[in-house]
């Protein structure tokens, strides 16, 4: 009789994905709450398993992959609960001939609600306000009492228009704002036409734009795209989102760009050296600051613990996962008659 695979699955997760991992494997499963295992940790604990099931706080790098694939049992696929996977170190998995899957097309829209919420929280100084209120000081309305920016007929920039972007742009429509967009690849007609979209060169969009969304994953050509010469580009009274990657942004120069007035704000949700956040960030009233909550919707995060359960019973039964990143892989395997 063959053996159960074995799957790990470095932290807790939402329970509909237990249901479908248990019917297909045996499970090491970290069951404790707000428990993220060390680089060093998950190489101590996650070799010797088939399946990996991880999150976006895990490192999977070269070290680990290496372990586990010479390991036995020898690791076949790791599977991520978010669409991102900078944290995964994918071509050493393809060399090893290991596949990785992540979660894409189901968070979209809830990252989107996430980005227009700190637009528009940012624009009208929601935190500062509110802050202000609960600490007694409110003693009744004036006239220019936390007056903010205009959002609607504003023009915001996006960088990076994929899915994400795509359904920023939808709610910015809604809002009655000129949508620019920059993308390494230009949409083809009918979708800048569907969504409304305006394409112009990466500067431009920078130059002209009241609110800059960025929308990229996180590879080495968008490491700090926003830094001190891009910033400088940006009006006085404009306001950056990051839902993407924190380091997309070089956090330092943000910082000494707002401390400066060279832009106006910033809504974040993700930084470059998470859970660390810039020191002199935490000080300023201007910056609207959320713990990486883009995708935290209860359905949503149901549904991507579920797709990311569903490419490792995928694989288990022989079918190629539906989101795996790199297909060779599979392709290699079949191949092999393995
Ligand atoms: C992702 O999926 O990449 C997010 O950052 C976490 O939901």
């Amino acid at each position: 009789m063959s053996q159960r695979p074995h799957i790990f699955v470095t932290q807790k997760v939402p329970q509909a994905a237990y249901e479908i991992l248990e019917e297909v494997g045996t499970l090491d499963a970290n069951q404790q709450d707000n428990l993220i295992w060390s680089a060093g940790e998950l190489l101590q604990r996650a070799p010797g398993h088939d399946y990996l099931y991880c999150l976006v706080t895990d490192t999977i790098d070269a070290r680990l992959l290496e372990a586990c694939a010479n390991a036995t049992p020898r690791l076949k696929l790791v599977a991520t609960m978010a669409v991102g996977f900078n944290n995964i170190d994918v071509n050493t998995a393809s060399r090893l001939g290991i596949g990785v899957t992540n979660t894409p097309g189901i968070l979209d829209e809830t990252t989107a609600d996430l980005a227009f919420a700190l637009l528009l929280a940012t624009a009208r100084r929601i935190g500062e306000a509110e802050r202000y209120l609960r600490a007694g000081k409110f003693t009744g309305w004036g006239p220019s009492l936390f007056c903010g920016a205009e959002v609607h007929h504003s023009t915001l920039g996006i960088i990076g228009a994929g899915r994400i972007g795509q359904s920023m742009a939808q709610r910015a429509h809604g809002f009655d704002m000129q949508v620019l967009y920059y993308n390494r690849h230009r949409l083809a007609r009918e979708e800048e036409e569907k969504y409304h979209l305006t394409y112009a060169s990466f500067n431009e969009v920078l130059q002209r734009a009241d609110f800059i969304s960025l929308h990229t994953p996180y590879t080495p050509e968008t490491h700090h795209l926003i830094n001190a010469q891009t910033l400088a580009l940006m009006k006085p009274t404009a306001i950056l989102i990051n839902t993407a990657r924190g380091a997309v942004v070089d956090e330092q120069a943000l910082a000494q760009a707002l401390q400066a007035g060279q832009i106006a704000g910033a809504g974040l949700d993700v930084f470059e050296r998470e859970p660390l956040v810039e020191e002199a960030l935490l000080r300023m009233e201007q910056v609207v600051l959320v713990p990486h909550i883009g995708s935290a919707s209860q359905q949503t995060r149901t549904n991507m613990a579920l797709m990311a359960a569903r490419n490792i019973a995928a694989h288990i039964r022989g079918i190629q996962p539906p989101n795996l990143i790199n297909p060779e892989v599979m392709r290699a395997t079949k191949q092999a008659g393995e």
